[in-house]
């Protein structure tokens, strides 16, 4: 099978962790079924600065191996197979803007990696891959759409392996815009992904990380795509995030899918905070508004999700079910049960 992006990636050491790990395996897809609400980010701009230390993980998780914070930045490693540090966000946002500057790991076929996700699998990504050190790629999924390869773009950037630049995605229910040092690079609107089917619209966490695409028992199409084979004798490889600067459209505390479509009308947000109990939550939850767009309308589309909380909300009934997986196919990945 082709892999040509983290979450398919992560989605086929899923399968293969399934066969060892059903047990303790659980997610929770809000199109297939009642899930829990998504934490929120309920302030409207969180900046994180990883060359400030520990503390500057505070409201991210490392969901596999080990990173840290340096005077570069958060430093994201490879130095044997298995080897795919990640951290994501504890927190969901609800349309907004993402700036990640980093620097893109060296070496053959691995690939640094800024990604959106969402509960039901919508997508947008930014992946450099570092044999070629003159591009990187973005790319979307709408609800885990893998059926074409048609999505992902190419851009020019210089050396971004040697160099660091700011990676922006900005992100509506109208149109997603792909930013390179602050220009914008790609739009994609909402009716050119397949009339809006395939626009990714759910809340989504943020994941940064490496991964080696070039890893000898990847499929030979992974590796063709990573542009060949990672000699792990070469390395560490070593990804650098400098800071990652995140807006919110929809500040709230919790979202939640009210019904299967993953349409973005159906998602409430809310800033309740007593009981969980989700099932009987309708009318009086509040309806996310969409903002508007750029940062030129960062004070009107803040305020425009009005305030009146749901008592039946919570903001802590997140389970991360998706870290979860995601970490299972991490592990999946480690003890080498990937073999396609
Ligand atoms: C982050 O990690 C903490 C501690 O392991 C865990 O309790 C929490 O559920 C995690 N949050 C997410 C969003 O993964
Ligand atoms: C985030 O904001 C800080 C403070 O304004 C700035 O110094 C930093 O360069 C920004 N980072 C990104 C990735 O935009
Ligand atoms: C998946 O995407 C393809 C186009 O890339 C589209 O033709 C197809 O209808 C989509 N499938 C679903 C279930 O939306
Ligand atoms: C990346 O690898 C190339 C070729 O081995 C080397 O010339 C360059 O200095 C490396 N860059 C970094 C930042 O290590
Ligand atoms: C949750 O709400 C449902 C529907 O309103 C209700 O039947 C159920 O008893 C509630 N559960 C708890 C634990 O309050
Ligand atoms: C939740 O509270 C934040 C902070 O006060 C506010 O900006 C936001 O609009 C509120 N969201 C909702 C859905 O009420």
């Amino acid at each position: 099978m082709f892999v040509d992006s983290y979450l398919k990636w992560a989605a086929i050491g899923l399968a293969t962790a399934q066969l060892g790990a059903a047990q303790t395996y659980s997610s929770c897809n809000p199109t297939k079924k009642t899930c829990p609400a998504d934490t929120g980010l309920n302030i409207w701009q969180f900046d994180t600065d990883f060359t400030s230390g520990s503390s500057s993980f505070s409201k991210w998780n490392v969901t596999a191996g080990t990173v840290e914070s340096t005077s570069l930045g958060a430093k994201f490693s490879i130095s044997e197979q298995g080897d795919a540090p990640t951290i994501e966000s504890e927190f969901y946002i609800f349309f907004g803007r993402v700036d990640v500057n980093f620097r893109a790991a060296n070496g053959t076929g691995i690939i640094s990696t800024m990604v959106m996700e969402s509960d039901d699998l919508d997508e947008i990504d930014w992946e450099q891959i570092s044999t070629y050190d003159t591009s990187i790629e973005t790319d979307y999924f709408g609800k885990g759409n893998t059926t074409s390869y048609d999505r992902g773009t190419t851009v020019t950037v210089s050396t971004p392996e040697e160099t660091f630049h700011t990676y922006s995605v900005d992100w509506t229910s109208s149109r997603i815009e792909w930013l390179l040092d602050g220009d914008v690079v790609r739009t994609l609107e909402y009716a050119d992904a397949v009339s809006g089917t395939n626009y990714p619209q759910t809340p989504m966490r943020i994941k940064i990380g490496i991964w080696a695409g070039g890893d000898p028992d990847n499929s030979e199409g992974t590796i063709e795509w990573a542009g060949g084979e990672t000699d792990y004798t070469d390395g560490p490889f070593t990804m650098y995030v400098d800071s990652v600067n995140i807006t919110n459209y929809n500040p709230a505390q919790a979202y939640k899918y009210t019904d299967k479509t993953g349409a973005y009308t159906s998602i409430k947000a809310s800033n309740g905070t007593s009981l969980t109990n989700l099932s009987g939550t309708t009318s009086s939850s509040v309806s996310a508004s969409v903002a508007s767009s750029s940062s030129a309308s960062k004070a009107s589309s803040s305020s425009a999700a009005s305030a009146s909380a749901s008592s039946n909300m919570t903001s802590a009934a997140s389970l991360s079910t998706y870290s979860f997986i995601f970490a299972t196919a991490m592990v999946a990945f480690a003890v080498g049960a990937l073999q396609l």
